[in-house]
């Protein structure tokens, strides 16, 4: 990496391996609209939900070093396989020698702060990828704050797919959704609240909502990470004044630009410019 890297200050980095982080980033810019952001999406290597835990791990630090390269003191990983699989690593081995003033933060605390506060029957419920799954963060994360919580998880490896085909409205969609929630509830019935732990979920809200039983409350990701983003800000004023505000908001892949675009306008409603970038 070259080094040193810029003292001024800079846009907030938003990554994800392709698309779902832009269901974060909504949430955060409209809670937030005041600042810049980078938002990076690694679509060439994407999806990383089945992937290693080494090689999610080298992709995300990858995806890090280039937003701190391009001016950013502060990144958001916004994709629940990265956060599992690579954000702790970054955060104790990488960070200090990078540069110890910059921040890597990720989607599941936030999610898992607020579920003692929501769950009456102490079950929960984790939809997720397969890695998410596997990686048992949910679980470990949810035990530390909430030590009489159940967690129970259930990967469901044809969601993103479904969303990254834009077949999330189509009829097919159903059998996929009704299948894994159904699956989940048999393990354990006591589940009151559903944790949509993948970026792209909230694309097939309408069907989820559709096959969740109305005692179950469903916890969507961009609202509580868009929250807990404000609040760190403001707790953090060192870092808040190392983020520029203009409201502005530039887009980069890994693959090909207009694909990017087209794509991420059924994510966004709206059209956007975006630039290619290599992170090898
Ligand atoms: N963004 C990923 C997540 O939230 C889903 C897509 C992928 O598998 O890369 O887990």
């Amino acid at each position: 990496m070259r080094l040193p890297l810029s003292t001024s200050p800079g846009p907030i980095g938003v990554f994800d391996s392709g698309y779902g982080g832009l269901t974060i980033l909504s949430k955060v810019r409209e809670l937030l609209p005041q600042y810049d952001y980078l938002y990076l999406g690694d679509n060439a290597r994407s999806p990383y939900g089945s992937r290693s835990f080494e090689v999610v791990y080298e992709f995300t630090l990858q995806a890090v070093e280039k937003l701190f390269e391009m001016g950013c003191h502060l990144v958001i990983l916004a994709c629940n396989t990265a956060s599992a699989k690579a954000l702790r690593t970054i955060q104790m081995n990488n960070l200090p020698r990078l540069d110890e003033n910059r921040r890597v933060l990720g989607v599941i605390r936030p999610t898992v702060e607020t579920i003692g506060t929501l769950t009456h029957s102490r079950h929960v419920g984790v939809l997720a990828t397969a890695g998410t799954i596997k990686s048992e963060s949910y679980p470990l994360e949810i035990k530390k704050l909430y030590p009489d919580v159940e967690v129970s998880g259930k990967a469901c490896p044809m969601w993103v797919p479904l969303v990254e085909n834009g077949e999330a409205d189509a009829a097919g969609a159903d059998y996929f959704v009704e299948k894994y929630i159904t699956e989940l509830i048999r393990q354990d019935d006591s589940i009151d609240t559903m944790i949509l732990g993948c970026t792209h979920y909230p694309l097939l809200l309408p069907k989820i909502r559709t096959y969740m039983p109305d005692n179950i409350q469903i916890v969507s990701q961009g609202e509580l990470v868009a929250n807990s983003l404000k609040d760190y800000l403001h707790r953090h004023p060192e870092m808040d004044v190392k983020c520029t505000k203009q409201g502005s908001c530039r887009y980069l892949t890994t693959e090909a630009a207009d694909k990017f675009a087209e794509s991420a306008s059924y994510f966004l409603n709206e059209q956007i410019n975006v630039e290619r970038i290599s992170l090898e």
